[in-house]
């Protein structure tokens, strides 16, 4: 059976991490494309010297040519800036939405039956851009931000009940801004309802506000502390789990910006939502009862994503 091709746009320390676990896990070879001459061919010849103490073998190879991700099976697309301290994810849009111009060519004419995640901010506009540009199918262009805001979320909420990570169950609707919607009434520690299991470890509602608070800021908490660049570990783990529910056919479901034909009400938008991916893609959407308070925080976040991608319509006539 041919090896799969995975190919990642984009060499900067999301995309170099996204190699590493890629090569790591023997998912495919890979391919790291950035537009910055040396940069992606210096990244891929480093890694691939990681082979032979880890054990791996992937054939890493760094390019400048669209060329070289033909008939790729999954593309990962990081490419663009990260935003900086003091600035929201939706300050990216006009810069980024270029590259995704850009980008989406790139795919349309190289590798159009690819699985395509988009990780590039702001997250929820970038890949409606992104899948406007490449002409793909819905259902094979999709964004990740929900398995990275529930696994901030699982994280703080192990953190407070003192429990292993492995045992917390958390997810997040929403957009990938700072109106995301931790839905705390799915989230159980072991099947135990996050709100039961406050009451039996004495954890007021306060203070689960808080945590869902800091599950929101949870990207800028971080821009915050590096000081000159965005997470890079947790995003890059986040796609990989995606590509590899798509490249194992594993009917995962998983929380990430899928394309919506009317589910929670909401048609033509990529929102995140718990998504089925498998060989198909973006197999299925499951929709979950929400309490009118969780609707009416989901629909806040809708309205940001709308609004956002009004502003992408203004910025560049080809999408309007
Ligand atoms: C994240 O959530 O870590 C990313 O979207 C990067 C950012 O700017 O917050």
């Amino acid at each position: 059976m041919a090896r799969k091709k995975i190919a990642l746009i984009g060499a900067g320390m999301i995309g170099g991490t996204l190699a590493h676990l890629a090569a790591k896990k023997e998912m495919g070879d890979v391919v790291l494309f950035d537009i910055a001459e040396g940069m992606p061919q210096g990244k891929a010849l480093d890694l691939s010297q990681c082979g032979p103490i880890e054990g791996f073998d992937a054939k890493i190879t760094g390019t400048n040519d669209y060329a070289d991700i033909a008939g790729a099976d999954v593309v990962i697309v990081t490419a663009g800036v990260p935003r900086k301290p003091g600035m929201s994810r939706d300050d990216l849009l006009g810069i980024n939405l270029k590259v995704m111009k850009a980008v989406g060519e790139g795919i349309k004419n190289n590798c159009p039956d690819a699985f395509v995640i988009c990780i590039t901010n702001p997250l929820d506009a970038m890949v409606w851009a992104l899948r406007e540009f490449s002409g793909l199918p819905h259902n094979k262009v999709v964004g990740m931000a929900g398995v990275l805001d529930s696994a901030r979320f699982a994280t703080f909420l192990a953190w407070e009940f003192d429990t292993s990570v492995k045992d917390v169950n958390a997810f997040v609707l929403g957009g990938h801004g700072d109106t995301m919607v931790p839905v705390l009434s799915y989230s159980t520690i072991n099947g135990i309802p996050v709100a039961d299991m406050a009451k039996i470890k004495g954890v007021s509602e306060s203070r689960l506000d808080e945590i869902v608070d800091r599950t929101r800021k949870g990207g800028g908490e971080i821009v915050g502390l590096l000081g000159n660049g965005s997470a890079y570990y947790a995003p890059a783990t986040s796609a990989i789990s995606m590509a590899e529910a798509y490249l194992g056919d594993q009917k995962r479901i998983l929380p990430c910006a899928a394309h919506l034909t009317g589910e929670y009400g909401v048609d033509g938008l990529y929102v995140g939502v718990p998504a089925v991916i498998g060989a198909d893609g973006i197999e299925g959407v499951v929709e979950i009862e929400l309490s009118d308070e969780e609707k009416n925080n989901l629909q806040v976040s809708i309205d940001a994503v709308k609004e956002l991608l009004e502003a992408c319509k203004g910025l560049d006539s080809s999408l309007a």
